[in-house]
This record gives C-alpha cells, structure tokens and sequence, in this order.
C-alpha cells in the first residue's frame, strides 16, 4: 500500500487573540496580546485571593465579525446549556473549519468517509465543582442529569458527530498539554492508513475555574508578578520569564486525503507532512535536561516527512515561558539542528506569548498558526522578549516584537505534555 498523502482544507480557531482565522491571524502577527486580568473579567470569582490573576481570554460580549464568541451564533436554543465551555469552543472551531472547507453538508456516503478526532486536557472541571457544590447544599435532586454528559473528554467530538452526522472514526485524545498535536497526528494516521477520507481534528479547552489556577499555582508552573500588566506576562525566551499564563480556546482542522481533495477541487492550505512521538519515561513534569524525549519526537517527525532540516524555515516552539522549559526545548532543536548553518536560517517563535498557554487546546490552535506562517511566508513573533537568556544557550533567531517574512516550505511545530508525552507535526507548502 502506498502512503496516501493527507493535506489541510479547512482551519477554524477561537482564541484570546480572537474568533475566526482572519482575526486571530491579523492580531497574531502584528503582535497583539490576548492576555488579560481575571479580577477584571470576573471580579466577584475569588481570583484575587491566587498569586496569578492573569490568562489568555476569549474575547466576548460582540459578534463572529468582530473576532469576538457569542456562543448564540453557534449553538442551536438550549444547546449552551447542555453543553460544557470546551464542547461549545470546539464546536465553534469546528464549523468555521468545515465551512472554511465547504463540508458542512457531505453526501450521506460521504458522511462515512468522515470522521472526528477531538481532544481536551481537562474536560469540564467547572462541572464538577458546580454539581459537587449542589450535591453538598442539596443532595441528589440537586444534581443535574446534565453534568456526567458534559464532563466526559470526548463530548466535543461526540457533539460534532452529531451535528454534522459524520459516521466515520469518533476518537478523542487527552495528553494534557500534548493533546492537540496528538488529536491532529492520530487524525492524519486514520486517513493516509485508509480509514477514512476526511477527518475534522483539533482540540480544545476551558481551564478558566480559580481550582484549575490554584493546583497550577501549587507546582508553581504560572507566571509570578504580572498581575498589573498582563501582556507582559507571557515572555518565552526572555530573561524575566517567570512561568506561563493559562488561557482558553479550541483549534480545528479539516484534513483530507489529498486526491480527494483534489477531485473536488478543495482549497489546499498545505500538507500534514510528519508526525513524530515519544514519551520521556523520566519524570512527571520535570523533562530530562537535555530534552531526549523532544529530540526524539522532532527526529521522527522528519525522518517520517521524509524533507531535508533545511527545507524547514520555522519552528512554532512548545515554549511556555517557564525558566526550565524553554531551555531544554531549545537544547533539543540544538541537537537536531546540530549543523550551525541550518540554525541560522531557522526562525523559531512561541505563539503562547501572545496567547498564553491553552494547555489541551494549545498544539490545535498553533497547528493553525504554523499552517498559516507557511501558506503566508511569515512568521509570528515572539512578544515580550527584550532580553534573550543568552546565558542559557539561547542564541537564534526567535523573532522579537515583530513579525518576519521569509519562504517557509516547511514549519515544524511542539507539543509536550505533563506525564512526559512530546509530539512534533511538520506542515509542508500544498503539493
Ligand atoms: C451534545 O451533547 C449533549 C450531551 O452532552 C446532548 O444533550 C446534546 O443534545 C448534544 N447536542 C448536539 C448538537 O449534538
Ligand atoms: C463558561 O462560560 C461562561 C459564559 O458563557 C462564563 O461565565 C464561565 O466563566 C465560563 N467558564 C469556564 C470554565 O470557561
Ligand atoms: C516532553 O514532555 C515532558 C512532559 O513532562 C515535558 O515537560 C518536556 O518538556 C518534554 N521533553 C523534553 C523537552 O525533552
């Protein structure tokens, strides 16, 4: 059987830097923040009383055409309530990525060529609070018949079945901050290994709950001492990197087979060209410092692309701004890249210093963003970062404040996960 080549047709995103791709791209590259105060946006939820009161947020109260969510515009009457802030973001990414691709309505024998591979991190720990908190006051008539519906990690890809009626693969990942790589990559299996033609992927994620903030603030992961300004907050690479800012948002993709995309003459953004994965086997959350575990994802991404280093112009780097992160993930494309001349025509940027950090969701929406750097030949900046750690081995090129045009052929893209779980994905221009 002779690989079938898989490409991406259709691209949906709801993030703090905006709803839809024309927004959030716009804002993306010309270096807007979506990071913003909690207390401010919430004042009577008890941030105040956590050491970080700060997140990327979605933008609300305002419609679709001004990049802002209203969850009205999406769901049918009744649906929001049914339906947890992380299925209602990933069916918000999911019809602009299937519109995008002209698929909302496939023929029914088309439907079974159609599948859903659709992640979350967390599910919704909002649920459970709120029906633990009703149990307690109220007892079992309290609870709602809606909660175990809405909290289970696959609703997002049950829910976009259901809407759609696609009958083909219904899987969903959860590898914590790993899962969007994954979601996109398990998609892009089931279709070059025949499983189906067409496949919507993605992930998504609702984190926003003081808890979520506090058992992060216990292993001390979030950005300390920002509070006041919060788009400073998010600074990979930089000197004054305290640790990363949560935020909330879903990605999708279309991913099709690439005849049949061509057949019916689908728009073709670019092609799903590697997919590489590994597991540390090290440590819960501290990763080996030389970064083994990245090193081996990015390596098989590109031996499976089959594409030379050099043909790869940017790195959309997993980077959450965490002082020990950020090092060892650049250790590790160091070693990958070992020969200096293909570091010097690399550019590497972390899209989490203008979006924080989506946790489940983050490898879906920056899939999107390095599918966009390489249909568009720029490249997102890295914001925030005024001073490079130098000191600590960052010496490249990682686009500061400003945005970079460049031809980009192919741009690999990080993923990494809390239980030692990396995932690259390599995106190369439409064949
Ligand atoms: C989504 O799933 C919920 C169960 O969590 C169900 O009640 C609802 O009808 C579903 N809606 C759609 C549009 O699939
Ligand atoms: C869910 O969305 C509602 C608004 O529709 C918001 O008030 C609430 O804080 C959100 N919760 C989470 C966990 O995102
Ligand atoms: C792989 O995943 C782990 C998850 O704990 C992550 O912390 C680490 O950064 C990754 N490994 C590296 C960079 O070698």
């Amino acid at each position: 059987m002779t690989a079938r080549r898989v490409v991406v047709t259709g691209l949906g995103i709801v993030s703090p830097v905006g709803v839809g791709v024309k927004h959030a791209w716009n804002n993306i590259i010309s270096g807007k923040s979506g990071v913003r105060s909690l207390t401010a946006q919430y004042p009577d939820a008890g941030y105040d009383k956590l050491p970080s009161q700060i997140a990327g947020i979605i933008p609300r109260q305002g419609a679709y055409a001004e990049g802002k969510f209203d969850p009205k515009e999406w769901l049918e009457p009744g649906d929001a309530k049914r339906m947890a802030n992380f299925t209602q973001y990933a069916m918000c990414a999911a019809q602009q990525a299937l519109t995008d691709a002209g698929w909302t309505e496939p023929a029914d024998e088309q439907r079974e060529r159609t599948g859903v591979c659709f992640g979350t991190g967390i599910g919704s720990m909002e649920d459970i609070i709120e029906n633990q908190r009703q149990y307690t006051a109220g007892g079992l008539r309290k609870v709602s018949p809606m909660f175990l519906p809405k909290i289970l990690c696959n609703m997002a890809a049950g829910n976009i079945s259901i809407r759609y009626g696609f009958y083909g693969p219904n899987h969903a990942v959860s590898t914590a901050c790993t899962t969007g790589a994954h979601a996109i990559g398990d998609a892009m299996r089931f279709i070059s290994f025949g499983d189906t033609d067409v496949m919507l992927a993605g992930a998504s994620e609702a984190p926003l709950v003081p808890l979520a903030l506090a058992g992060f603030s216990k292993i001390k992961a979030l950005a300390l001492g920002f509070n006041d300004q919060p788009q400073a907050a998010s600074r990979p690479f930089d000197i004054d990197r305290s640790g990363f800012v949560i935020g909330e948002g879903a990605g999708a993709l279309v991913l099709e087979e690439l005849e049949h995309a061509r057949k019916r003459n689908a728009y073709i953004y670019a092609e799903v060209k590697g997919y590489g994965l590994s597991g540390d086997g090290f440590h819960i959350t501290a990763p080996p410092s030389e970064g083994a575990g990245a090193i081996r994802a990015m390596k098989r991404a590109v031996q499976i692309a089959g594409i030379s280093l050099a043909d790869i112009g940017y790195i959309n780097a997993h980077a959450t701004s965490t002082p020990l992160g950020d090092v060892i993930e650049n250790r590790a494309i160091k070693s990958v890249f070992s020969d200096p001349s293909l570091r010097q025509q690399l550019a590497i940027s972390s899209t989490k210093s203008a979006t924080g950090h989506l946790l489940g969701a983050a490898g879906a929406i920056e899939a999107v963003f390095s599918v966009l750097a390489v249909k568009h030949n720029i490249v997102p900046p890295t914001l925030n970062l005024d001073t490079l750690d130098v000191a600590a081995g960052l010496d490249l090129n990682y686009v500061p404040h400003t945005a970079q045009e460049r031809t980009i052929k192919a741009a690999l893209t990080n993923s990494f996960g809390f239980g030692g779980t990396n995932a690259t994905l390599i995106f190369a221009k439409a064949p």
